[in-house]
């Protein structure tokens, strides 16, 4: 695990939507979210429903979820409804694609529901996630690495002027690895 610091902030507001820890209300909408096979296209096999239920039982419900710094709900503003969900965590040193010698850079990560899709929620949610960490820590690098294929992720990543450093295979795909610098996003 790595002890070099992410962010800290428990909660993020934009203007459409929220991010925040997870509570006992978003167990439905986390369970779609692992079972969706729209989701998990460009990702890996989505959970059965039996899975994702065992899953969240053993780690003691939706808020253990969300429990690392860093790892967000998104959630509608007004409504609450759980939307999607996103992380910024350290990439680890034993995982392909790094930009600096010894890994554990900030990554970018991000799950939302499908019927989210199209609307500006992920780049907003983005947006102010980046934000918040940038007025946390100091300058540093922030990746993306995703499918090749899965182009609503990449184009994600361009909205968010991250730009692509290379490619490489990993688990038989091709992956893209993108680069911004955190501090670009200072607001
Ligand atoms: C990747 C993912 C988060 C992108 O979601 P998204 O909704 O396409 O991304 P954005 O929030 O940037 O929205 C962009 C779309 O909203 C539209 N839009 C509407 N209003 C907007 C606004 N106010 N601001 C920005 N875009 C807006 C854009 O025109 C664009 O439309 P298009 O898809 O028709 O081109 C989503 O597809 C997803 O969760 N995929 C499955 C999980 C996954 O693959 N994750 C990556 C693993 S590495």
């Amino acid at each position: 695990m790595s002890l070099l610091p992410v962010l800290s902030a428990v909660e993020i507001a934009a203007d459409r939507v929220l991010l925040r820890k997870a509570r006992a209300t978003d167990r439905d909408g986390l369970i779609e979210l692992q079972t969706d096979p729209q989701v998990w296209t460009h990702i890996a096999a989505p959970r059965t429903r039996e899975d994702a239920e065992q899953r969240l039982d053993r780690i003691g419900g939706p808020a253990n979820t969300t429990a690392t710094p860093g790892h967000f709900i998104v959630a509608d503003k007004i409504t609450d409804t759980m939307l999607g969900t996103f992380e910024i965590k350290r990439r680890p040193a034993d995982w392909p694609g790094h930009v600096v010698d010894g890994g554990g850079e900030l990554e970018l990560g991000y799950l939302m529901r499908r019927e989210t899709w199209g609307a500006g929620l992920a780049f907003e949610a983005a947006t102010a996630a980046l934000q918040a960490t940038a007025a946390e820590l100091p300058d540093q690098p922030v990746l993306i690495v995703t499918r090749t294929a899965n182009k609503r992720s990449l184009d994600l990543a361009a909205r968010l002027r991250f730009e692509t450093v290379s490619t490489f295979e990993w688990f038989d795909t091709d992956q893209t690895l993108l680069l911004a610098s955190l501090h670009s996003f200072k607001a």
